[in-house]
């Protein structure tokens, strides 16, 4: 890397990483944030809830630069569209993608407009895209709506859809498989994660199948995809009109990678599953409390799919009869302080007292 590089920050980050997998060539301008690398956190408490010397692991996907997975296929999809001189980006969103979109159009220099629905995008995130300075448009629709109106500006006007059906942005989300192969050097035997609007578990099955292929893997995980209850379409294995759930990022009712995700779970012998609201939140807190991993309610999900599996005789995939020693990560996909509503609705008022030794210690019963 050259000082100018080093300057530029683009010594890191997933384009120079796994360059030879992605479809750039020297000419394509790279912008990046120096995102991916993220921490693959070995989880003992959650290890200790497969027993059978298993081992569970996070990937945590928060600590991206905008706080979310998508960064590894918007620092593709921006760079491409760069490369093809495109001016305009557009994208739907429940938050995380818009927040993405518009920070690496910043950095690209070019405009970014955003289609929300009303009311339902995290205030983190919603934040997010007015800082990087997004033209949002909200509106009284879902997601589904939404990116049924940015289909129709990617074919009328001069826009570059930035959403997961970009084959880039796919691109850019499988180096996640490539960085766990990487890391345990191996593929793990489970892989679980929430699914929205199936992007990423088509990323991650891309990804494992492609490192497989080249020898980089002897295996190929099950891939294991928790919906949330109300916003269940792929599960009940039809459009869900009205989706609802706490978990706003996976609110979707009818989503765009339905039929790779099926494949994804048919050819991995892996299994689609629900959560509900109350497991989501139980699931979140307790990831915070006990592994120290503060992750957003969808991120959750994958977390309370995990317990599912360990626990439910209703579950998909059960945890009871795996081999000893199986390897099981769970992607969590948000950081945690993007959706701060849930919890600040747990937290008592604070009652401050007098700033002096012996009030503190009354408060701390000592
Ligand atoms: N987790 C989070 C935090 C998300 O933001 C999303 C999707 C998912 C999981 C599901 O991933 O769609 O690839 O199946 N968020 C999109 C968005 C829809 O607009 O930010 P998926």
């Amino acid at each position: 890397m050259d000082a100018t590089s080093a300057k530029l920050g683009q010594g890191r980050g997933v384009i120079e990483r796994y360059r030879e997998y992605l479809p750039v060539s020297d000419s394509t301008p790279v912008i990046s944030l120096g995102e991916g690398d993220t921490p693959l956190v070995h989880c003992p408490q959650l290890s200790k809830r497969v027993g059978r010397a298993c081992d569970v692991f996070v990937k945590n996907e928060g600590v991206n630069p905008t706080g979310s997975f998508k960064d590894r296929g918007m620092t593709v999809a921006v760079s491409k569209a760069l490369e093809r001189r495109a001016s305009t980006l557009v994208c739907a969103s429940t938050g995380n993608t818009s927040a993405s979109a518009a920070a690496y159009a910043a950095r690209a220099g070019i405009s970014c407009t955003v289609i929300l629905p009303v009311g339902k995008i995290a205030i983190g995130k919603l934040l997010q895209a007015f800082v990087y300075g997004a033209r949002i448009v909200a509106i009284n629709g879902n997601f589904d709506d939404a990116l049924r109106i940015v289909r129709e500006l990617g074919e009328r006007n001069a826009f570059t859809i930035v959403n997961s059906i970009n084959p880039d942005r796919i691109a850019g989300q499988k180096t996640a498989a490539f960085e766990i192969v990487d890391r345990i050097g191996d593929a793990p035997d489970f892989h679980l994660l929430p699914v929205g609007n199936a992007g990423n578990i088509t990323a991650y099955w891309a990804g494992y199948r492609e490192y497989h292929a080249r020898q980089k893997s002897t295996k190929l995980p099950a891939m294991i995809g928790f919906q949330a209850a109300g916003a269940a379409p792929i599960f009940h294995n039809r459009v869900i009109e009205k989706p609802e759930t706490v978990a706003s990022a996976i609110r979707i009712g009818n989503p765009a990678s339905w039929k790779q995700a099926r494949a994804a779970i048919g050819e991995s012998r892996g299994a689609i599953d629900t959560v509900s609201d109350e497991e989501i939140v139980a699931a979140q807190t307790w990831l915070a409390r006990h592994e120290g991993i503060f992750v957003e309610p969808a991120s959750a999900a994958a977390i309370a799919g995990f317990f599912k599996c360990c626990d439910s005789k209703e579950a998909t995939c059960s945890f009871k009869k795996i081999p000893a020693k199986s390897r099981i990560v769970c992607t969590v996909t948000g950081h945690g302080l993007k959706d701060p509503d849930v919890i600040q609705e747990q937290m008592e008022e604070l009652r401050p007292v007098a700033p002096t030794v012996n009030d503190v210690r009354r408060v701390l019963g000592l």
